[in-house]
């Protein structure tokens, strides 16, 4: 994507890519949305995708791939062991990293079961700039815990810190004092900080990290599932960065790594997962959990087609007009929100637009589940599916004890290259109807609450009948269809 400047001065994203493929869409009626979101039980990840519009759930997995992916995927070599294509990817990860062993895995959180398994034993803690749900549900259910310790900034919705994602080191220094070594699985940094609004880490501050990780002889693990963003942002906004291409900037970060993983569902725009590192001794400790866990070690549970698909989306990650798509079409929308007067995070970080519940709907407080009230009642007026990113995401402690999340954020997520300009306007429109609208939204309470990753298949109702005074306002505004 390039930034081109309009004859009357304003800035337009425009795309560097065309469309080939589509998918048919639909956008059932406000009734039907309402009765859609009662049957997914007021949780968007039970809605059937062919009741959604605009599908800004996630980017995890449905990122438009290239034509030269889909090419690449016809190359694919079949077999149980030894597979040509495994060792097509080893080689462009090496390429791309500098990193000698490659271990697949199925996804992301495959990859974090594994270094959970191997790594995490009971009464040990993982210090990290944040978490994410599937890495800290692996860590604690190897008996971990996370001690998440990123910059006081972090927790600002609003700010203009360029590195909200950063970890604050001198809270690291003191962690590592107070636990010991010993007590210390490894330490973690995410690229790209998913649940703070993708907001990037700074290369700087990664140095900083790895020297002290280094010195007091710890692991340091990066997450590189949304890398392609932050690398955007290394670009952008920080001055050592610019002089650097993105191959440089990725073989450092690899390289001041013990290890690092991905889910190519994010970084590589396909289906899969990946542990990479330089380390033989961490690779002989890793190796035996990828077939029992995953498949042999040349394919981890990936169908090779996809690991043509990853391959090639990885060589174009170096591409900065293709992962520019994603922060700057990101950056649109959150500037057209602020504009009507909607709060969202700023600056705009990667993988969607973010929304702050809080400021959003006042009236329903956490413990109603703010941010799964929006993410709801934005489905009921728009047929556009977001995730809550807030406290049903969180999970009870051992005593049942619920937290409440640092935020409570909606997250309406831009597959890179999936959506144009007019569906996101579209979505904008609807969202300030909303908030124009906001006091008709109301709380929500369990029906039904699952022990582990409680958001994946809870089910929850509203604690009245709001819902269907939102129809009833909507249909007067926009008539009985739309
Ligand atoms: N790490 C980060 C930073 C992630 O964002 C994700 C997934 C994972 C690990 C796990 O990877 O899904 O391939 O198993 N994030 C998705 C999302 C689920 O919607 O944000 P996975």
């Amino acid at each position: 994507m390039k930034d081109v400047v309009l004859s009357d001065g304003r800035k337009l994203p425009l795309e560097l890519h065309k469309v080939k493929i589509v998918q048919k869409l639909n956008l059932p009626s406000a009734e039907d949305r309402k009765k859609n979101m009662e049957e997914a039980g007021f949780n968007t990840f039970l809605l059937k995708n062919r009741d959604v519009f605009l599908d800004m759930l996630t980017d995890s997995g449905v990122n438009a791939m290239s034509d030269l992916q889909q090419a690449a995927m016809l190359t694919a070599d079949d077999s149980y062991a030894g597979s040509e294509t495994f060792y097509r990817l080893r080689d462009t990860l090496e390429d791309i990293f500098g990193t000698k062993y490659f271990l697949p895995a199925h996804q992301g959180r495959a990859c974090e079961n594994i270094l959970a398994s191997v790594f995490v034993s009971e009464g040990q803690c993982v210090p990290m700039n944040y978490h994410f749900t599937t890495t800290k549900a692996h860590i604690m259910r190897n008996g971990g815990e996370v001690v998440e310790i990123p910059t006081d900034e972090a927790y600002k919705i609003t700010s203009d810190v360029k590195f909200k994602g950063n970890m604050d080191i001198d809270k690291l220094k003191a962690v590592i004092d107070e636990k010991g070594k010993e007590k210390i699985a490894f330490v973690r940094m995410e690229a790209g900080t998913n649940l703070i609004g993708g907001q990037p880490i700074s290369l700087d501050n990664f140095r900083k990290v790895s020297e002290v990780t280094k010195a007091a002889g710890l692991l340091l693990v990066l997450d590189a599932s949304l890398l392609g963003d932050n690398l955007h942002f290394l670009k952008q906004r920080e001055d050592i960065c610019k002089n650097m291409t993105i191959k440089d900037i990725m073989k450092e970060l690899a390289d001041l790594s013990d290890i690092v993983y991905f889910s190519a569902r994010k970084l590589g725009a396909a289906r899969g997962g990946a542990i990479i590192t330089s380390n033989e001794e961490l690779f002989e400790r890793m190796q035996p959990l990828v077939p029992l866990f995953e498949g042999f070690l040349t394919y981890g549970g990936m169908s090779v087609k996809e690991m043509e698909a990853i391959n090639q989306g990885l060589k174009e990650t170096l591409d900065e007009d293709n992962i520019s798509q994603g922060p700057q079409f990101i950056e649109f929308m959150t500037e057209k929100l602020i504009e009507k007067g909607v709060p969202v995070v700023t600056p705009a970080g990667g993988l969607g637009c973010h929304l702050d519940a809080l400021k959003f709907l006042p009236n329903v407080p956490q413990n109603e589940y703010t941010a799964g009230a929006l993410a709801a009642a934005i489905y009921i007026i728009s047929g556009v599916r977001g995730m809550e990113r807030g406290t049903l995401s969180e999970q009870r402690d051992k005593d049942g004890n619920e937290p409440l999340a640092d935020m409570e954020l909606v997250r309406l997520a831009l597959p890179r290259r999936v959506f144009t300009m007019s569906q996101v306007l579209y979505a904008v429109d609807r969202i300030a109807w909303l908030f124009e609208n906001r006091d008709l939204v109301g709380g929500l309470q369990w029906k039904k609450e699952p022990e582990i990753l409680r958001f994946f298949f809870g089910h929850l109702q509203p604690k009245t009948d709001w819902a269907s005074k939102l129809v009833k306002k909507f249909k007067e505004d926009f008539g009985e269809e739309l």
